[in-house]
Protein backbone atom coordinates (compact mmCIF):
# COMPACT_ATOMS: atom_id res chain seq x y z
CA UNK A 1 0.00 0.00 0.00
CA UNK A 2 1.16 3.79 -0.67
CA UNK A 3 1.37 6.25 1.35
CA UNK A 4 -1.65 8.58 1.57
CA UNK A 5 -3.03 9.93 -1.96
CA UNK A 6 -3.08 13.81 -1.97
CA UNK A 7 -6.00 15.50 -4.85
CA UNK A 8 -5.86 18.56 -5.98
CA UNK A 9 -9.53 19.04 -8.10
CA UNK A 10 -9.63 22.08 -9.88
CA UNK A 11 -12.70 24.13 -10.80
CA UNK A 12 -12.61 27.61 -13.28
CA UNK A 13 -15.89 28.11 -15.01
CA UNK A 14 -19.68 27.42 -14.50
CA UNK A 15 -20.03 23.70 -16.12
CA UNK A 16 -16.89 22.55 -14.04
CA UNK A 17 -18.63 23.11 -11.10
CA UNK A 18 -21.55 20.12 -11.49
CA UNK A 19 -18.68 17.82 -12.59
CA UNK A 20 -16.26 18.63 -9.29
CA UNK A 21 -19.33 18.35 -6.87
CA UNK A 22 -19.85 14.28 -7.01
CA UNK A 23 -15.56 13.97 -7.37
CA UNK A 24 -15.36 15.92 -4.05
CA UNK A 25 -18.17 13.82 -2.45
CA UNK A 26 -16.42 10.72 -3.29
CA UNK A 27 -12.73 11.62 -1.94
CA UNK A 28 -13.11 14.79 0.38
CA UNK A 29 -12.28 12.89 4.16
CA UNK A 30 -11.60 9.77 2.34
CA UNK A 31 -9.28 7.59 4.75
CA UNK A 32 -7.29 6.76 1.93
CA UNK A 33 -7.02 10.32 0.59
CA UNK A 34 -6.75 13.90 1.32
CA UNK A 35 -8.64 16.93 -1.59
CA UNK A 36 -6.99 20.36 -1.72
CA UNK A 37 -10.14 22.24 -3.53
CA UNK A 38 -8.62 25.00 -6.38
CA UNK A 39 -11.26 27.51 -7.78
CA UNK A 40 -8.70 29.08 -10.54
CA UNK A 41 -11.75 32.43 -10.43
CA UNK A 42 -11.90 32.19 -14.40
CA UNK A 43 -16.04 32.94 -13.38
CA UNK A 44 -16.21 35.31 -10.69
CA UNK A 45 -19.82 36.51 -11.00
CA UNK A 46 -22.14 35.62 -7.89
CA UNK A 47 -24.16 34.45 -10.39
CA UNK A 48 -21.67 32.02 -12.31
CA UNK A 49 -20.08 30.97 -9.51
CA UNK A 50 -20.63 31.25 -5.79
CA UNK A 51 -24.25 30.17 -6.56
CA UNK A 52 -23.53 26.81 -7.91
CA UNK A 53 -20.90 26.09 -4.72
CA UNK A 54 -24.15 26.91 -2.45
CA UNK A 55 -26.57 24.48 -4.42
CA UNK A 56 -23.97 21.86 -5.40
CA UNK A 57 -22.87 22.03 -1.45
CA UNK A 58 -19.12 22.21 -2.17
CA UNK A 59 -17.48 23.68 0.26
CA UNK A 60 -15.49 26.68 -0.46
CA UNK A 61 -12.48 26.57 -2.18
CA UNK A 62 -8.69 25.98 -0.13
CA UNK A 63 -7.36 27.97 -2.80
CA UNK A 64 -8.89 30.83 -5.07
CA UNK A 65 -6.23 31.63 -7.59
CA UNK A 66 -8.78 34.98 -8.75
CA UNK A 67 -7.33 34.61 -12.42
CA UNK A 68 -10.39 36.28 -13.61
CA UNK A 69 -11.39 37.17 -17.31
CA UNK A 70 -8.97 38.08 -20.26
CA UNK A 71 -7.96 37.09 -23.62
CA UNK A 72 -7.47 33.03 -24.06
CA UNK A 73 -3.56 33.59 -23.74
CA UNK A 74 -3.92 35.22 -20.58
CA UNK A 75 -6.30 33.28 -19.00
CA UNK A 76 -4.70 30.19 -19.51
CA UNK A 77 -1.58 31.92 -18.70
CA UNK A 78 -2.56 33.06 -15.49
CA UNK A 79 -3.82 29.82 -14.23
CA UNK A 80 -0.26 28.23 -14.92
CA UNK A 81 1.71 31.16 -12.88
CA UNK A 82 -0.73 31.05 -10.42
CA UNK A 83 -1.60 26.78 -9.84
CA UNK A 84 1.94 26.32 -10.14
CA UNK A 85 2.64 28.79 -7.36
CA UNK A 86 0.23 26.43 -5.25
CA UNK A 87 1.86 23.39 -6.00
CA UNK A 88 5.55 24.20 -5.08
CA UNK A 89 3.74 25.64 -2.00
CA UNK A 90 2.10 22.94 -0.80
CA UNK A 91 5.64 20.71 -2.02
CA UNK A 92 7.27 23.02 0.16
CA UNK A 93 5.20 22.14 3.25
CA UNK A 94 5.92 18.62 2.98
CA UNK A 95 2.03 18.20 1.39
CA UNK A 96 2.94 17.82 -2.17
CA UNK A 97 0.31 16.80 -4.29
CA UNK A 98 -0.25 13.09 -5.81
CA UNK A 99 -2.37 13.68 -8.81
CA UNK A 100 -3.95 16.67 -10.01
CA UNK A 101 -8.07 15.94 -11.32
CA UNK A 102 -9.26 18.54 -14.26
CA UNK A 103 -12.39 18.14 -15.33
CA UNK A 104 -14.05 19.34 -19.07
CA UNK A 105 -12.85 21.82 -21.31
CA UNK A 106 -12.32 25.45 -20.33
CA UNK A 107 -9.13 27.18 -20.18
CA UNK A 108 -8.55 26.59 -16.73
CA UNK A 109 -8.91 22.79 -17.67
CA UNK A 110 -5.44 23.27 -19.77
CA UNK A 111 -4.08 25.79 -17.45
CA UNK A 112 -4.06 23.72 -14.51
CA UNK A 113 -3.00 20.36 -16.38
CA UNK A 114 -0.40 21.92 -18.30
CA UNK A 115 1.02 23.65 -14.76
CA UNK A 116 0.85 20.10 -12.75
CA UNK A 117 2.37 17.99 -15.82
CA UNK A 118 5.57 20.62 -15.93
CA UNK A 119 6.05 19.70 -12.64
CA UNK A 120 5.85 15.82 -13.12
CA UNK A 121 2.79 15.97 -11.29
CA UNK A 122 0.34 12.95 -13.12
CA UNK A 123 -2.86 14.73 -14.25
CA UNK A 124 -6.33 12.61 -14.51
CA UNK A 125 -8.88 14.66 -16.97
CA UNK A 126 -12.69 13.58 -16.34
CA UNK A 127 -14.31 14.03 -19.28
CA UNK A 128 -11.69 13.07 -22.00
CA UNK A 129 -12.04 12.15 -25.31
CA UNK A 130 -14.54 14.20 -26.43
CA UNK A 131 -13.61 15.59 -29.73
CA UNK A 132 -15.60 18.35 -32.36
CA UNK A 133 -13.06 17.74 -34.67
CA UNK A 134 -13.39 21.65 -35.16
CA UNK A 135 -10.27 23.59 -33.66
CA UNK A 136 -11.20 26.62 -34.17
CA UNK A 137 -13.65 25.67 -30.92
CA UNK A 138 -11.05 26.88 -27.84
CA UNK A 139 -12.52 24.27 -26.24
CA UNK A 140 -11.38 21.30 -28.84
CA UNK A 141 -7.82 22.67 -28.18
CA UNK A 142 -8.08 22.47 -24.68
CA UNK A 143 -9.66 19.24 -24.84
CA UNK A 144 -6.96 17.98 -27.19
CA UNK A 145 -4.15 19.36 -25.54
CA UNK A 146 -5.26 17.97 -21.95
CA UNK A 147 -5.45 14.54 -22.96
CA UNK A 148 -2.39 14.78 -24.26
CA UNK A 149 -0.87 15.03 -20.74
CA UNK A 150 -3.07 13.55 -18.73
CA UNK A 151 -2.33 9.65 -17.96
CA UNK A 152 -5.80 8.89 -16.41
CA UNK A 153 -8.47 9.34 -19.32
CA UNK A 154 -12.05 9.25 -17.69
CA UNK A 155 -14.55 9.14 -20.54
CA UNK A 156 -18.28 9.92 -20.51
CA UNK A 157 -19.35 8.10 -23.87
CA UNK A 158 -18.10 5.26 -25.96
CA UNK A 159 -16.79 7.55 -28.62
CA UNK A 160 -14.37 9.41 -26.23
CA UNK A 161 -12.50 5.59 -26.29
CA UNK A 162 -12.23 5.72 -30.08
CA UNK A 163 -10.93 9.07 -30.26
CA UNK A 164 -8.63 8.37 -27.67
CA UNK A 165 -7.37 5.28 -29.15
CA UNK A 166 -7.25 6.83 -32.59
CA UNK A 167 -5.14 9.51 -30.34
CA UNK A 168 -2.66 6.67 -29.49
CA UNK A 169 -3.03 6.43 -26.23
CA UNK A 170 -2.68 3.26 -24.31
CA UNK A 171 -6.25 1.51 -23.56
CA UNK A 172 -5.14 0.94 -19.88
CA UNK A 173 -5.07 4.96 -19.54
CA UNK A 174 -8.74 5.02 -20.61
CA UNK A 175 -11.43 4.62 -18.30
CA UNK A 176 -14.96 4.67 -19.75
CA UNK A 177 -16.74 5.47 -16.59
CA UNK A 178 -19.93 7.43 -17.36
CA UNK A 179 -20.73 11.28 -16.71
CA UNK A 180 -20.11 12.66 -13.53
CA UNK A 181 -22.52 16.06 -14.61
CA UNK A 182 -25.24 13.71 -14.39
CA UNK A 183 -24.22 12.15 -11.00
CA UNK A 184 -25.27 15.75 -9.89
CA UNK A 185 -28.54 15.98 -12.02
CA UNK A 186 -30.29 12.52 -10.65
CA UNK A 187 -28.71 13.53 -7.02
CA UNK A 188 -30.35 17.14 -7.06
CA UNK A 189 -33.42 16.80 -9.59
CA UNK A 190 -36.11 15.99 -6.22
CA UNK A 191 -34.39 19.32 -4.59
CA UNK A 192 -34.70 21.03 -7.78
CA UNK A 193 -38.00 20.10 -8.22
CA UNK A 194 -39.45 21.79 -5.19
CA UNK A 195 -37.83 25.30 -6.45
CA UNK A 196 -40.97 27.91 -6.96
CA UNK A 197 -39.77 29.12 -9.86
CA UNK A 198 -42.14 28.11 -12.43
CA UNK A 199 -44.57 29.66 -9.73
CA UNK A 200 -42.79 32.79 -9.83
CA UNK A 201 -43.03 33.08 -13.88
CA UNK A 202 -45.98 31.99 -14.16
CA UNK A 203 -45.21 28.94 -16.02
CA UNK A 204 -46.91 25.76 -16.38
CA UNK A 205 -44.98 22.23 -16.63
CA UNK A 206 -43.84 20.89 -19.99
CA UNK A 207 -45.61 24.51 -21.75
CA UNK A 208 -42.10 26.64 -21.80
CA UNK A 209 -38.94 26.64 -23.61
CA UNK A 210 -35.53 27.06 -22.53
CA UNK A 211 -32.88 28.91 -24.28
CA UNK A 212 -28.97 29.35 -23.26
CA UNK A 213 -26.60 30.81 -25.71
CA UNK A 214 -23.10 32.18 -25.15
CA UNK A 215 -20.86 30.44 -27.82
CA UNK A 216 -18.93 32.57 -29.89
CA UNK A 217 -20.00 31.37 -33.34
CA UNK A 218 -23.50 31.88 -32.20
CA UNK A 219 -23.05 35.46 -30.34
CA UNK A 220 -20.28 37.53 -31.52
CA UNK A 221 -21.69 38.32 -34.98
CA UNK A 222 -24.47 40.43 -34.92
CA UNK A 223 -26.38 39.27 -37.76
CA UNK A 224 -26.28 35.62 -36.54
CA UNK A 225 -27.70 36.78 -32.86
CA UNK A 226 -29.71 38.94 -34.26
CA UNK A 227 -31.57 36.12 -37.09
CA UNK A 228 -31.31 33.51 -33.48
CA UNK A 229 -33.37 36.35 -31.66
CA UNK A 230 -35.73 36.69 -34.33
CA UNK A 231 -36.73 33.40 -34.41
CA UNK A 232 -37.02 32.59 -30.95
CA UNK A 233 -39.58 36.09 -30.39
CA UNK A 234 -41.43 34.81 -33.52
CA UNK A 235 -41.73 31.32 -32.16
CA UNK A 236 -42.16 32.47 -28.46
CA UNK A 237 -45.77 33.97 -29.40
CA UNK A 238 -46.41 29.90 -29.69
CA UNK A 239 -44.63 28.43 -26.56
CA UNK A 240 -43.67 31.16 -24.04
CA UNK A 241 -39.25 31.07 -23.89
CA UNK A 242 -37.29 31.55 -20.61
CA UNK A 243 -33.31 32.94 -21.64
CA UNK A 244 -31.11 33.51 -18.67
CA UNK A 245 -28.73 35.35 -20.87
CA UNK A 246 -25.32 34.98 -20.07
CA UNK A 247 -22.99 38.16 -19.54
CA UNK A 248 -20.91 37.34 -22.56
CA UNK A 249 -24.47 37.20 -24.38
CA UNK A 250 -25.69 40.20 -22.69
CA UNK A 251 -23.18 42.31 -23.67
CA UNK A 252 -23.12 41.48 -27.22
CA UNK A 253 -26.59 42.03 -27.30
CA UNK A 254 -26.10 45.38 -26.10
CA UNK A 255 -23.02 46.01 -28.20
CA UNK A 256 -25.25 45.30 -31.09
CA UNK A 257 -28.10 47.29 -30.02
CA UNK A 258 -30.51 44.47 -30.11
CA UNK A 259 -32.48 44.87 -26.84
CA UNK A 260 -35.48 46.07 -28.40
CA UNK A 261 -35.23 42.62 -30.24
CA UNK A 262 -35.52 40.87 -27.29
CA UNK A 263 -38.25 42.98 -25.27
CA UNK A 264 -41.02 44.16 -26.55
CA UNK A 265 -42.30 42.34 -29.85
CA UNK A 266 -46.54 42.28 -29.25
CA UNK A 267 -47.51 38.94 -28.38
CA UNK A 268 -43.82 37.39 -27.89
CA UNK A 269 -43.39 36.01 -24.55
CA UNK A 270 -39.14 35.52 -24.36
CA UNK A 271 -38.24 36.25 -20.93
CA UNK A 272 -34.76 37.33 -20.32
CA UNK A 273 -33.55 36.81 -17.38
CA UNK A 274 -29.92 37.03 -15.15
CA UNK A 275 -28.20 33.85 -15.10
CA UNK A 276 -29.54 31.22 -12.76
CA UNK A 277 -28.47 28.68 -9.99
CA UNK A 278 -27.95 25.11 -10.51
CA UNK A 279 -31.42 24.41 -8.63
CA UNK A 280 -33.73 26.81 -10.18
CA UNK A 281 -31.80 26.18 -13.70
CA UNK A 282 -32.73 22.11 -13.27
CA UNK A 283 -36.37 23.29 -12.50
CA UNK A 284 -36.90 24.94 -15.50
CA UNK A 285 -34.85 22.52 -17.57
CA UNK A 286 -36.20 19.32 -16.23
CA UNK A 287 -40.08 20.71 -16.75
CA UNK A 288 -39.93 22.05 -20.17
CA UNK A 289 -41.46 21.11 -23.47
CA UNK A 290 -38.24 21.63 -25.20
CA UNK A 291 -34.37 23.19 -24.24
CA UNK A 292 -32.82 25.36 -27.32
CA UNK A 293 -28.77 25.61 -26.52
CA UNK A 294 -25.49 25.81 -27.63
CA UNK A 295 -24.33 24.14 -24.64
CA UNK A 296 -22.08 20.95 -24.38
CA UNK A 297 -23.07 19.91 -20.50
CA UNK A 298 -27.12 21.00 -21.55
CA UNK A 299 -27.12 18.57 -24.57
CA UNK A 300 -25.99 15.75 -22.02
CA UNK A 301 -28.83 16.85 -19.49
CA UNK A 302 -31.74 17.22 -21.81
CA UNK A 303 -30.75 13.55 -23.43
CA UNK A 304 -30.87 12.44 -19.40
CA UNK A 305 -33.89 13.91 -18.88
CA UNK A 306 -35.50 13.12 -22.09
CA UNK A 307 -36.49 16.20 -23.26
CA UNK A 308 -36.03 17.10 -26.28
CA UNK A 309 -32.92 19.62 -27.07
CA UNK A 310 -32.31 21.89 -30.40
CA UNK A 311 -28.46 22.15 -30.26
CA UNK A 312 -27.32 25.67 -32.19
CA UNK A 313 -24.43 24.42 -33.29
CA UNK A 314 -22.90 22.31 -36.51
CA UNK A 315 -21.13 19.83 -34.79
CA UNK A 316 -20.52 18.31 -31.57
CA UNK A 317 -18.16 16.54 -29.42
CA UNK A 318 -20.88 14.46 -27.51
CA UNK A 319 -22.42 12.38 -30.40
CA UNK A 320 -24.35 9.89 -27.90
CA UNK A 321 -26.45 13.08 -27.23
CA UNK A 322 -27.39 13.15 -30.98
CA UNK A 323 -27.18 9.37 -31.75
CA UNK A 324 -28.79 8.13 -28.71
CA UNK A 325 -30.52 11.46 -26.96
CA UNK A 326 -32.81 13.77 -27.79
CA UNK A 327 -30.66 15.93 -29.38
CA UNK A 328 -30.59 17.45 -32.98
CA UNK A 329 -28.40 19.89 -34.73
CA UNK A 330 -30.03 22.71 -36.17
CA UNK A 331 -26.34 25.06 -36.64
CA UNK A 332 -27.02 28.07 -36.39
CA UNK A 333 -29.89 27.98 -39.35
CA UNK A 334 -32.35 29.84 -38.18
CA UNK A 335 -34.85 28.63 -40.59
CA UNK A 336 -33.83 24.85 -39.54
CA UNK A 337 -34.21 26.07 -35.83
CA UNK A 338 -37.74 26.77 -36.71
CA UNK A 339 -38.32 23.85 -38.16
CA UNK A 340 -37.63 22.04 -35.49
CA UNK A 341 -39.14 24.16 -32.80
CA UNK A 342 -42.95 23.27 -34.55
CA UNK A 343 -41.47 19.53 -34.95
CA UNK A 344 -41.44 19.06 -30.77
CA UNK A 345 -44.61 21.80 -30.79
CA UNK A 346 -46.78 19.18 -33.15
CA UNK A 347 -45.13 16.48 -31.60
CA UNK A 348 -43.49 14.74 -34.60
CA UNK A 349 -40.05 14.90 -32.82
CA UNK A 350 -37.67 12.06 -32.21
CA UNK A 351 -37.88 10.16 -28.68
CA UNK A 352 -34.21 9.31 -27.34
CA UNK A 353 -32.66 6.96 -24.39
CA UNK A 354 -30.55 7.66 -21.62
CA UNK A 355 -27.08 6.30 -22.45
CA UNK A 356 -25.83 3.43 -20.06
CA UNK A 357 -23.32 4.15 -17.46
CA UNK A 358 -25.21 7.85 -16.88
CA UNK A 359 -26.68 6.20 -13.92
CA UNK A 360 -25.36 8.47 -11.24
CA UNK A 361 -22.45 6.45 -10.49
CA UNK A 362 -19.95 8.14 -12.56
CA UNK A 363 -18.28 9.26 -9.91
CA UNK A 364 -18.09 6.36 -7.47
CA UNK A 365 -16.22 4.78 -10.20
CA UNK A 366 -13.60 6.83 -10.85
CA UNK A 367 -12.98 7.27 -7.41
CA UNK A 368 -12.34 3.25 -7.13
CA UNK A 369 -9.62 4.22 -9.64
CA UNK A 370 -8.52 6.93 -8.49
CA UNK A 371 -7.64 5.42 -4.97
CA UNK A 372 -6.29 1.71 -6.40
CA UNK A 373 -2.73 2.37 -5.19
CA UNK A 374 -3.64 3.80 -1.90
CA UNK A 375 -6.55 1.11 -0.47
C1 LIG B 1 -16.39 29.53 -20.62
C2 LIG B 1 -15.80 28.32 -21.33
C3 LIG B 1 -16.91 27.58 -22.08
C4 LIG B 1 -18.06 27.25 -21.15
C5 LIG B 1 -18.55 28.54 -20.51
C6 LIG B 1 -19.71 28.35 -19.59
C7 LIG B 1 -13.49 28.58 -22.13
C8 LIG B 1 -12.66 28.68 -23.34
N1 LIG B 1 -14.81 28.70 -22.32
O1 LIG B 1 -16.88 30.41 -21.61
O2 LIG B 1 -16.37 26.37 -22.59
O3 LIG B 1 -19.10 26.63 -21.89
O4 LIG B 1 -17.44 29.11 -19.78
O5 LIG B 1 -20.20 29.59 -19.15
O6 LIG B 1 -12.97 28.35 -21.06
N2 LIG B 1 -17.78 37.11 -17.67
C9 LIG B 1 -18.42 37.78 -16.68
N3 LIG B 1 -18.40 37.25 -15.42
C10 LIG B 1 -17.76 36.09 -15.14
C11 LIG B 1 -17.08 35.42 -16.17
C12 LIG B 1 -17.12 35.93 -17.43
O7 LIG B 1 -19.01 38.82 -16.89
O8 LIG B 1 -17.80 35.66 -13.98
C13 LIG B 1 -17.82 37.67 -19.04
C14 LIG B 1 -16.58 38.48 -19.34
O9 LIG B 1 -16.95 39.52 -20.17
C15 LIG B 1 -15.70 37.51 -20.10
C16 LIG B 1 -16.76 36.71 -20.86
O10 LIG B 1 -17.87 36.62 -19.98
O11 LIG B 1 -14.78 38.14 -20.92
C17 LIG B 1 -16.31 35.33 -21.24
O12 LIG B 1 -15.88 34.61 -20.09
P1 LIG B 1 -14.84 33.41 -20.24
O13 LIG B 1 -14.57 32.81 -18.93
O14 LIG B 1 -13.67 33.89 -21.03
O15 LIG B 1 -15.58 32.38 -21.19
P2 LIG B 1 -17.12 31.94 -21.27
O16 LIG B 1 -17.73 32.53 -22.49
O17 LIG B 1 -17.85 32.10 -19.99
Amino acid sequence: MADRARFAIVAGARPNFMKVAPLMRELDGHAAGEVIFVHTGQHYDPLLSDVFLDDLQLRRPDFHLEVGSGTHGQQTARVMERFEEVLLRLAEQGRAISRVVVVGDVNSTLGAALAAAKLCIPVAHVEAGLRSFDRTMPEELNRVLTDAISDMLFVSEPAGVANLRREGKPAEQIHLVGNVMIDTLRQLLPRAQKRPILDKLGLQPREYGVVTLHRPSNVDDPKVLSRLLEVLVETSKCLPMVFPVHPRTRSRIEKFELTANLNGKPGAQLIALEPLGYLDFLALTSQARMIITDSGGLQEESTALGIPCLTVRWNTERPITVEQGTSTLVGNDAEKLREKIFEVLENRYKSGVCPELWDGKAAQRIANILLEEYI
